[in-house]
């Protein structure tokens, strides 16, 4: 058989597109490989993938650019290290392909105000920020409730911040993706996603495809060592660069269900039982069992085989990601970057097109 038929055939056996980016924000934790990561790399067998580096994002919030580049190479590398396969998957970076800036452009002209200001996630930005400043409520000229948050959001909130859904939505547009995987906090924006590819389409003419959020059930949220969401900002996450002893301290020092040995405890309200869950496949149901029961000590929960499970998972990432240079990490995301313009540079055309805004060519 032929080459190229051969690379027919791969395509044909592809069930959709798929598109997803992380922002470079240098705070990759288990939370991500494990909710995120082993997604992406499953994905690459059966779909066309497309993984980038949301970099335009990640300046919505914190405008610093020192450690961009830094916290991009990073974040690939470890990607690559932990199976995104280049030459199954486009990996690229999000600022260096032009038609994300300008589809979003275009797209913001179809998108209310209100529309923005009523997702969850600008909502929920805005009690966070607001809740961080508390010292300023001794002000003379104090707010309260919604007024409070318009004047955070006046403030102290980028146009960025606001529109960064509809740059999402460019982001998925560009590459007529089938299928984007999100966790629940995002879906919000899948929908916006849908809403404003049937308005362009009908406005202007069918240029996108309609995009479906994928969750995956398999999928468990790893909670912190203080019951919190896992973030490296709150201290309380794992990391897979962690060596084998700090990963046993940390898990040593989760906070669990059961205040009393003789207390019975429910799992699923205990963030160690994430852990057994995501690391533990064949333990899991006797944990819990003997948790309900209160048959085992939380010591022994956690510091048993669980901390090894973790430590052991990451050894093949870890060997990897050692071997993987920077030098390497930016030849990949220079090619991927030449396929990105590809093909984002076909549907720019298109979408002129439709708007009747191409009449120079
Ligand atoms: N939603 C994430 C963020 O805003 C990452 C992201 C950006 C993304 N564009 C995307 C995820 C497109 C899926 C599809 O930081
Ligand atoms: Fe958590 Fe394990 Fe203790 Fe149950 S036994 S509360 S799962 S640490």
């Amino acid at each position: 058989m032929e080459m190229q038929n051969m690379e027919d055939l791969t395509t044909d056996a592809k069930k959709g597109v798929v598109l997803s980016g992380m922002r470079p924000t240098g705070d990759l934790h288990i939370g991500h490989f494990e909710a995120v990561l082993r997604n992406w790399t499953r994905l690459q067998e059966t779909h066309g993938c497309f993984y980038f580096v949301a970099d335009w994002h990640a300046i919505t919030t914190d405008t610093n650019t020192k450690q961009i580049k830094e916290h991009s190479i990073d974040m690939v590398k470890d990607w690559l290290a932990f199976g995104v396969d280049p030459k199954k998957s486009t990996v690229f970076v999000q600022s260096l392909v032009p038609a994300h800036a300008e589809l979003s452009l275009a797209l913001e002209r179809i998108v209310n105000i209100g529309t923005l200001r009523r997702l969850p996630t600008f909502k929920g930005y805005l009690e966070h920020i607001a809740g961080d400043r508390s010292r300023y409520d001794k002000d003379k000229n104090k707010l309260s409730g919604e007024a409070r948050l318009d004047a955070f959001a006046n403030a102290e909130v980028s146009v960025g911040f606001l529109t960064y859904p509809v740059l999402q939505a460019a982001d998925i547009l560009l590459y007529d993706a089938t299928d984007v995987p999100v966790g629940e906090d995002q879906l919000p924006h899948i929908e916006l996603t849908r809403e404003i590819a049937r308005k362009f389409n009908s406005t202007y003419g069918e240029a996108f495809t309609i995009p479906e959020a994928m969750l995956d059930a398999d999928i468990v949220m790893i909670r912190g060592r203080d019951g919190r969401k896992m973030s490296k900002s709150y201290g309380n996450h794992i990391s897979p660069d962690h060596t084998e002893e700090e990963i046993y301290e940390r898990v040593k020092s989760f906070v669990t269900d059961r205040k009393k040995l003789s207390d019975e405890g429910d799992p699923y309200e205990c963030p160690v039982f994430d852990l057994h869950r995501a690391f533990n496949r064949d333990g899991e149901v006797e944990v819990a069992r003997a948790c309900r029961n209160a048959t085992s000590k939380c010591y022994d929960c956690k510091t048993g085989e669980l901390p090894d499970l973790i430590a052991d998972s990451y050894s093949d990432y870890r060997t990897r990601k050692a071997e993987i240079s920077d030098g390497f990490v930016l030849d990949v995301l220079r090619e991927g970057n030449i396929k990105a313009r590809e093909v984002t540079s076909e549907k720019m055309d298109q979408v002129r097109k439709f708007m009747l805004m191409d009449y120079l060519k």
